[in-house]
């Protein structure tokens, strides 16, 4: 290894993991960042990944820890990629993630990690958009009143294609082909990859200790709507999304995701295909609206890789909430209509 040069252990070389490699590889050749690609974890070693030579693929997870100074977990899924990623933090490595999964529900296994800052996670949310990095600084300037949300690229994908006409199962295996879903589809279509998303939310701007039950038991999902939900939408002149919604209600932080009617006029409705969007409504600065590419290989490895930036730095990850949000008062909640 050549002095200074963070050496970069990737783990999984799937969709986002390939892309991120590309990138990385692209910013090493051009001299802008001081890494170099390390191990690569995947399970089928067989298989071409893009530009990452198959002398850097491995099965043993121990060869990319062993390797690495800085870990990227792409694995996905709650089990080996949160017990690599905990053992890789503390062996004092720097870890990034765009593995929402993992931290909504091992977030206390996490905590001492986020509060040291050497835990990365600007992908999990919106991918490429930024969300992680407003939330835990602008906006912590403002009281939080608010937020509504479209987090799943693969939902907001398929409902849109069936405004067009495309059936339900159609769109899905689109989906999956463009790389926008999860290993395992149920988590997006029955609404628990936004859920997961929302808690992380949630955690940063109301509740930092908001447990993962409290948010999956309030979780509705897509896989029960039919044609007939979309056009009579469009028949009132809006629209059906996935949103996940954080706002005050009966004395308390409501934190819910369910499919909800959009009126035309509402700025989230304008979010088609893989983008998500984000509304956040705070005491002094408004309303804020951020928008973009939500799922999908190069926009997620975008957010990737200005992590890797940052870790490479050695700057710290995002700013924890320290206590929750005061629930605001006289205030009148945006109203969003029921589906299904
Ligand atoms: P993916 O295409 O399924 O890639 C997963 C990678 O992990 C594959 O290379 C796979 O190896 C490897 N892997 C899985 N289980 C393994 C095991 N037991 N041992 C060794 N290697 C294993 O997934 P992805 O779409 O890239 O997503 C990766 C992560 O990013 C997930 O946490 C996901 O939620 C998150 N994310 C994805 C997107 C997106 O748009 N796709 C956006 C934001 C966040 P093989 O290839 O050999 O099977
Ligand atoms: N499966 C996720 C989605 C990937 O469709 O939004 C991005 O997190």
């Amino acid at each position: 290894m050549t002095r200074g040069v963070k050496r970069i252990g990737l783990l999984g070389a799937g969709t986002v993991g390939t892309a991120l490699a590309e990138l990385l590889q692209k910013r090493i050749h051009a001299c802008e960042v001081s890494a170099e690609l390390g191990k690569v974890l995947v399970r089928d070693t067989s298989r071409a990944r893009g530009s990452i030579p198959t002398s850097k693929l491995t099965t043993d997870a121990d060869e990319v820890l062993q390797d690495a100074d800085i870990v990227v977990e792409l694995i996905g899924g709650t089990d080996l990629a949160g017990d690599a990623m905990l053992r890789a933090l503390q062996e004092g490595k720097r870890v990034v993630t765009a593995n929402k999964a993992v931290l909504a529900e091992r977030w206390n296994e996490f905590k001492p990690f986020l509060e040291e800052g050497t835990l990365y996670f600007e992908a999990a949310v919106m991918a490429g958009t930024p969300i992680i990095g407003p939330l835990t600084n602008a906006l912590r300037g403002s009281k939080p009143l608010e937020m509504h949300a479209l987090l799943n690229g693969t939902c907001n994908y398929i409902l849109s294609e069936m405004e067009v006409g495309k059936d339900f199962q159609s769109a899905l295996a689109e989906a999956q082909r463009l790389g926008y879903a999860e290993a395992d589809p149920t988590l997006d279509i029955e609404g628990f990859d936004a859920a997961h998303k929302l808690t992380l939310l949630a955690r940063l701007t109301v509740l930092p200790d908001l447990p993962w039950e409290e948010v999956k038991a309030r979780t509705i999902g897509i896989s029960h709507l039919t044609g007939a939900h979309i056009t009579e939408a469009m028949e009132d002149g809006g629209r059906v999304r996935l949103v996940g919604s954080v706002y005050p209600k009966e004395g308390a932080w409501r934190v819910e995701v369910r499919p909800a009617y959009l009126a035309a006029s509402h700025p989230l409705a304008g979010s088609a295909s893989n983008r998500n969007g984000l509304l956040y409504r705070g005491d002094a600065i408004g309303e804020v609206l951020i928008t973009g590419a939500g799922a999908g290989a190069e926009p997620t490895a975008s957010a990737v890789l200005a992590d890797v930036l940052c870790a490479v730095a050695e700057r710290p990850g995002p700013n924890l909430l320290s206590e929750a949000a005061a629930l605001p008062e006289d205030y009148e909640v945006l109203e969003l209509g029921p589906v299904g």
